[in-house]
């Protein structure tokens, strides 16, 4: 069974009561199930994980790059900044399937950028808990 870690950053575990017109009614457990479900029925092993500290994520990407596991990764407002974050993505030689619930391009313009995607395969945006669904299927597929 191929092992996928779903990643999330920060703000992500007050889903289903954080900004819900943005970001959707679902919780992450909600998006957490929904993984699963998808998991359970491609043969897949999800492990999913959520994070406000950047050392803490920054952990779990050594963790994915030392195991070469596939990622979906949902770097939160760490997209925009986070040149630590990005290192550490850098060193993983299995996919990086960025997603994100909103579509930042439509957002505020400190949204625009994106320190990830140059070193993810793709990304995937503005599907809300979909993103995430479509991401693993991305990641069957490659
Ligand atoms: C987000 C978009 C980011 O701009 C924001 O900071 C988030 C969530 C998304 O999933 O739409 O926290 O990554």
């Amino acid at each position: 069974m191929r092992k996928v870690m779903v990643l999330n950053g920060p703000n992500l575990d007050k889903l289903g009561t954080r900004e819900p017109d943005v970001y959707g009614a679902l919780t992450l457990s909600d998006i957490e199930q929904l993984c699963h479900e998808f998991g359970a029925a491609n043969d897949m092993e999800i492990d999913f994980r959520q994070s406000n500290d950047e050392s803490v994520l920054i952990g779990w990407l050594h963790e994915a790059a030392e195991n070469k596991t596939p990622l979906v990764f949902n770097p939160a407002a760490f997209t925009h900044y986070s040149v630590a974050i990005r290192d550490a993505a850098a060193m993983c030689s299995a996919p990086i399937i960025e997603v994100h619930l909103s579509n930042p391009i439509k957002r505020e313009e400190f949204r625009h950028t994106s320190l990830i995607s140059g070193i993810a395969h793709g990304t995937i945006s503005g599907f809300g808990a979909n993103s995430y669904l479509l991401a693993l299927r991305a990641l069957l597929n490659l």
